[in-house]
């Protein structure tokens, strides 16, 4: 079924008019009619304006703003604020500030600086956000609530590690529990009162961001860190249900980040949006992986809450998008599930360290500028078919896992490698199906995977209570499961699944793992499949036996040569793929084929073509989005001769090419 959130794609932007003289706003809603921009996100970051000491509030600015917005017919995108706090919160109750990895407490500065567990910050978070909502809420022209923004980071003060020991212990309930889970026994850690716990930062068990002494503990510190942040969420949003009961609420969260477990937090919101700044050399299938991933958070359509209209400021090297690279890129995003498209920002900084940040009015303040005629172009093209694919779905048989607790214990291991990183390895899986344009959706682990016929679950280290039952069953019923090394090792305390790994996937895949081996960067093995192809193999080497496994390739090189890399299992009416090592890429498509076949699983388009191809559908119709990401002018796929490309009207021929960054969407 089709869930439609908005009434018209969104158009529009981060506006900062609390930035500009007035006369400047009058110019802006002119020019960005000309771009048919329809929709504006306000009051990001304007605490210190609304509520200038601890008892006054001034809402004068925000009134203005909202009513000639409102006078404008755009959809106000409202935010709440509490992203940055104002300087006198610091000085008056220097508690609000964070203090970070190494243990230094931060004075006023920055932005995402307030600690979660501050009972001062929450206060007046709750209160800004209880305010904004009684004043703004019944105007109908408020479309959606943007609470916080980009929630991150971490705080490691006293407050914060009273509040972790009482998560500790409502999670544990006894020492002995939490002696056994952290597994305290190793360097005589024990403890014996909960007051005993510490944080496990650069002072305690943390080494630096991603090593640490006790993984058990920083993994719990890294969940507790994400509900903290999750309850100010929270408690902003019932803040606001307290006025306004309809309203969809979100927050923007900023895809494959690894600090918060963003299928938690899209539970708690109404509608999922994300911030989408690729870098120059950016592999187009790692952003197409990006925009899957946070759609999958809910299976449902999402808001592109920002993209860049040129260039960041903050990458190393910030390059300008291409003309036709913005559209392209916004049309790949929809493609993938978003409702709206939305800009940071609409008119660029005068100062701060955001002034090389692209936006949609540059500094020459006029809408004679490249950047301008692709946005007008774009929101023209937008405004002419967009509502009719609101909420269209994206359909997918393939699931890949993406855990974020087995993202952080993976990537804490001491050990074996340390260049094994989650997100690679996912993508590397995912590019497979994206060079195909197999539609693919993202689960993590306790999902049910019932409507998937092919799940691929790669460097799936941490397998949790009941998550083995599940695979289980999922494959008995006939489905086909991939996944291979660093599989099975750990449970949800980090601690090892004894008794050979890949412990509670063992019989699943039918193999027993007796040893893992790490390549350094220079070092390679070579494979060859039964069938006769050769590849090579990097990264880690699982030693294998099969049990009742067949072996679809063996290391030919090293002092394991003629032993199983990759194997096949029959396990119920279904079959599992094991993969014990990082393939090259050629080797890596051989196998997914394969599982491909066993899963009964197409791509959206039977012609193999290198355009990338993405099909959304609502309950009437289907939208066929054929992108050109390659330098070189592809030709139009056959299925589509004949058709017409529903932004230009263009009737699509046998003749027709793509140059780079042509889009069409076609209709069928
Ligand atoms: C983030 C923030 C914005 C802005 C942009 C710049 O996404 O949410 O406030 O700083 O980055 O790219
Ligand atoms: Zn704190």
């Amino acid at each position: 079924m089709t869930k439609k959130v908005f009434n018209r794609i969104l158009f529009g932007g981060d506006y900062n008019p609390n930035q500009w003289p007035k006369e400047v706003w009058q110019e802006d809603m002119r020019i960005f009619k000309n771009a048919k921009i329809n929709s504006a996100t306000i009051n990001v970051f304007s605490w210190a304006k609304i509520q200038p000491s601890e008892t006054d509030y001034y809402f004068d600015e925000l009134d203005e703003v909202i009513e000639m917005l409102t006078e404008e017919n755009y959809d106000i995108v409202l935010a709440t604020s509490t992203a940055a706090l104002p300087a006198w919160m610091f000085k008056k109750y220097p508690e609000v500030a964070r203090t970070d990895f190494e243990g230094r407490h931060h004075k006023f500065g920055q932005r995402h600086n307030a600690c979660p567990n501050s009972l001062v910050y929450q206060k007046y978070a709750e209160k800004l956000a209880g305010k904004l909502a009684e004043r703004y809420g019944a105007n109908p022209r408020v479309t959606c609530w943007h609470i916080n923004n980009e929630y991150g980071g971490e705080c490691y003060c006293d407050n914060c590690e009273k509040a972790f020991r009482v998560w500790v212990k409502n999670r544990y309930q006894t020492i002995e529990a939490l002696n056994k889970a952290w597994n305290l026994e190793f360097w005589g850690h024990t403890i014996y009162e909960w007051d005993e716990i510490v944080l496990p930062n650069a002072l305690g068990e943390g080494i630096d961001y991603d090593n640490t002494a006790f993984a058990g503990i920083s993994i719990d510190y890294r969940r507790f860190n994400s509900d903290g942040l999750l309850n100010n969420f929270k408690m902003e949003r019932e803040a606001i249900r307290r006025y306004d009961k309809a309203t969809p609420i979100t927050t923007n969260l900023m895809g494959t980040y690894k600090t918060l477990d963003y299928f938690k937090w899209a539970k708690e919101m109404d509608i999922v949006s994300w911030d989408s700044y690729p870098s120059y050399n950016t592999p187009w299938s790692y952003v197409a992986l990006t925009h899957d991933l946070m759609r999958s958070l809910k299976k449902e359509p999402f808001m592109l809450m920002e993209q860049t209209p040129s260039q960041q400021n903050w990458q190393p090297y910030n390059s300008l998008k291409k003309p036709g690279q913005m559209r392209a890129q916004s049309y790949q995003t929809v493609a993938h599930g978003a409702d709206t498209i939305q800009y940071f920002q609409l008119r660029r900084s005068v100062g701060a360290c955001e002034k090389f940040h692209g936006a949609v009015i540059e500094h020459v303040g006029t809408e004679d500028t490249r950047v301008f005629r692709e946005t007008a172009q774009l929101g023209t093209e937008l405004a002419a078919f967009g509502d009719s694919l609101l909420g269209a779905k994206n359909e997918s048989r393939v699931a890949i896992l993406f855990d974020w607790e087995n993202y952080w214990a993976l990537e804490y291991t001491s050990g074996p490698n340390k260049d094994l990183k989650y997100v690679d390895q996912i993508h590397q899986y995912y590019r497979y199906f994206y060079d195909k344009n197999i539609a693919v959706d993202f689960v993590c682990s306790e999902e049910d995977l019932s409507a998937y016929s092919l799940v691929v679950a790669p460097v799936f280290y941490m397998v949790k209570e009941g998550v083995k039952e599940s695979i289980e069953a999922f494959v008995q019923a006939g489905g086909t499961f991939v996944t291979g090394f660093m599989s099975g090792i750990v449970g949800e305390s980090d601690n090892v699944h004894l008794g050979g790994y890949p412990g509670p996937l063992r019989q699943l895949a039918g193999v027993w793992v007796e040893e893992i081996d790490a390549l350094a960067p220079e070092q390679t093995n070579s494979i060859q499949f039964i069938a006769g192809k050769e590849g090579t193999s990097r990264l880690l080497c699982d030693i294998i036996h099969p049990e009742t496994a067949e072996v679809l390739a063996n290391y030919t090189s090293n002092f394991y040569a003629q032993t199983p890399v990759v194997t096949k299992n029959s396990f119920g009416e279904g079959t599992v793929y094991y993969i014990g090592t990082e393939l090259d890429a050629d080797s890596l498509d051989y196998c997914l084929e394969q599982a491909v076949l066993s899963a009964d699983v197409h791509a959206v388009l039977d012609e193999h073509t290198p355009l990338e191809v993405v099909l959304r559908q609502t309950d009437t119709e289907k939208f066929y989005f054929v992108m050109n990401f390659h330098e070189e002018t592809q030709k139009l796929p056959a299925a589509f001769v004949g058709k017409s490309d529903q932004l230009t009207g263009q009737v699509l021929t046998e003749a027709t090419q793509l140059s780079q960054y042509d889009t069409f969407v076609i209709k069928a």
